[in-house]
C-alpha cells in the first residue's frame, strides 16, 4: 500500500522540479534599442552638470572638478532608476578615471570601433548578459578637458595632473572616438513549472 502511494508522489515531484528555461530575449534589435536609450539617459543626466559648469567657467578648470565629483555618483543614482537587470557605465581605451578602466571585451570592441571608424552601437552577447556599446565622439565642449595638453588652460591641466596623475584621456581631436557608454543587460530566464 505504502509503495503504491509513494510512486505517484515521486512522479508529481519529478514533474514539478523538471523546469524549462525559456530562452532570454533573442531579439538583438530590441536589446540594442534598450541599451542605447539607457546610455542616452546617462548622457542626458551628466551633460547639464558639465554644460552648466562650462558656462560659469569656460576654461574647464572648475568643470573638471564638477565632472570628477559628480560623474560617478550621478551614474550610481541613474542606475537605481533602471530595471534591476540593467546597468550603465562609461569606459575608454584612453581613460582618465581608473574606475573606468576597460575589461578585455571592452578593449576588443573599442579597438574594432576605432579601426572601422564606425560609430554605430555594437551589441555583444556575453554568457549571462548582453552589452550594448554606444560610442561617444569628441565634440567641441569636450575639447577643453580632453584636448591637447599644449593648448589646454594651465589651471585645468594642473587639476588633471593633481587628481588623475596617470590620465590618458587627453590629446583628442574633434570627431575622434573618445569612449563608450556601455549598457549591460542581464539575461533573465524564467523557470516554468510543467
Ligand atoms: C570640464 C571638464 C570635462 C569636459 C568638458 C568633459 N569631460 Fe569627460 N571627463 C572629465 C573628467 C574629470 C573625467 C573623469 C571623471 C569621471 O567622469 O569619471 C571624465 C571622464 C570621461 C569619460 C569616462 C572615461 C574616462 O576617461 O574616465 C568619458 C567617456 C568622457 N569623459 C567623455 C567626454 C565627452 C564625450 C565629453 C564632451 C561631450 C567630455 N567628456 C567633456 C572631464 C571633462
Amino acid at each position: 500500500m505504502k509503495k503504491i502511494m509513494i510512486l505517484p508522489i515521486a512522479l508529481m515531484l519529478g514533474a514539478c522540479t523538471q523546469t524549462t528555461a525559456i530562452a532570454p530575449e533573442k531579439n538583438l534589435k530590441n536589446i540594442e534599442a534598450k541599451g542605447v536609450s539607457y546610455a542616452d539617459g546617462l548622457v542626458s543626466a551628466i551633460k547639464p552638470v558639465l554644460m552648466e559648469s562650462l558656462k560659469s567657467d569656460p576654461t574647464g578648470a572648475s568643470g573638471m572638478m564638477a565632472c570628477a565629483n559628480a560623474a560617478m555618483p550621478l551614474t550610481d543614482e541613474y542606475n537605481k532608476q533602471l530595471p534591476s537587470n540593467a546597468k550603465v557605465r562609461r569606459t575608454a581605451i584612453k581613460y582618465r578615471n581608473p574606475a573606468n578602466k576597460p575589461d578585455s571585451k571592452d578593449t576588443e570592441v573599442m579597438n574594432n570601433i576605432m579601426a572601422s571608424k564606425n560609430f554605430a552601437p555594437v551589441v555583444v552577447e556575453m554568457n549571462d548578459s548582453y552589452r550594448v556599446y554606444k560610442p561617444l565622439p569628441m565634440a567641441q565642449p569636450c575639447m577643453v578637458c580632453h584636448g591637447d595638453l599644449k593648448t589646454m588652460n594651465q589651471q585645468t591641466k594642473e587639476k588633471i595632473k593633481e587628481h588623475y596623475p596617470r590620465d590618458l584621456a587627453n590629446g583628442f581631436k574633434l570627431g575622434d572616438f573618445r569612449g563608450v557608454v556601455v549598457t549591460e543587460i542581464k539575461k533573465i530566464s524564467y523557470l516554468r513549472l510543467r
